[in-house]
């Protein structure tokens, strides 16, 4: 489903990606690990044309997105939900808005059936009394979750998450992880994660990798990680536990 070859992109002289090959199963769920500043976010914008490497490749289903012309990636990264960090929802549109905004935009569903799915997506992450609220009324927890609902909507095989637990609670990033595990049990979908969250990380992945220094120092099932003798990934799980 999604394949990185030799992938390498530096800003200015820092090579914050160095040589990463990297497979994504279908129907599976990714976690890229890594310490803050080790690329993972820089990762994950390759995988929709945010960035352009300054070598490698990378396919989405056996196309080389690195090579496409704009308009041809841009339905490409249509195809793809992407949950960005800070939840990036419109301020002005209340969630139910926010979240049907890519059915009515790339769609051409009516929209009564666009709202009947939002609200059936909003049932599903537990916001449906706060439907009609802004964004600035909401918790950042509610927040996440919408913005979750929002990358799903169009029922993406492919769905990237960048930190969907930073800055929760442990109850809230423990629910937002079981909200994306069932996501993608019930839309099939792909997903890859970055997380600094380690306990739920292990909780919902199916393989993690962990970045360090620009490249794929180990990956793994969880319990092949939990098994490793290697002396970083030790130090990662204590600090990030201490
Ligand atoms: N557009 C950019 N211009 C210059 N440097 C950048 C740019 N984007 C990222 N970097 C640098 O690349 C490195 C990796 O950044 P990235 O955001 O991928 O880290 P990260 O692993 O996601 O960290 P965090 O866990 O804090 O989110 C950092 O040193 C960052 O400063
Ligand atoms: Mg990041």
């Amino acid at each position: 489903m999604i394949r990185v070859e030799g992938l390498v992109k530096s800003f200015a002289k820092q090579r914050v990606l160095d040589e990463v090959d990297l497979q994504v199963k279908d129907g599976e769920i990714l976690v890229i690990l890594g310490e803050s500043g080790s690329g993972k976010s820089v990762l994950l914008r390759h995988l929709i044309g945010l960035e352009v490497p300054d070598q490698g490749k990378v396919f989405i289903k056996d196309v080389d997105i690195t090579v496409l012309p704009e308009s041809k990636l841009l339905k490409v990264r249509r195809d793809i939900g992407y949950l960005f960090q800070d939840g990036a929802l419109y301020d002005f549109m209340s969630v139910e808005e926010n979240v049907a905004f890519p059915l009515l935009e790339h769609t051409k569903i009516s929209e009564k059936e666009a709202y009947q799915k939002v609200h059936e997506l909003l049932e599903m992450v537990g916001l449906s009394s706060a439907k009609t609220k802004l964004p600035s009324e909401l918790s950042g927890g509610m927040r996440k979750r919408a913005a979750l609902a929002r990358a799903v909507v169009l029922g993406s095989k492919i769905v990237l998450c960048d930190e969907p637990t930073s800055g929760l609670d442990p109850i809230k990033s423990r629910e937002i992880s079981d909200l994306i595990k069932e996501v993608s049990r019930r839309f099939k979908s792909t997903m890859v994660i970055t997380s600094h969250d380690m306990m739920n990380a292990f909780r919902i992945a199916d393989r993690l990798v962990l970045l360090k220094n620009g490249k794929i120092r180990i990956e793994g099932s969880p319990r092949d990680l939990k098994e490793s003798k290697d002396s970083f990934l030790q130090e990662f799980l204590t600090d990030q536990y201490s």
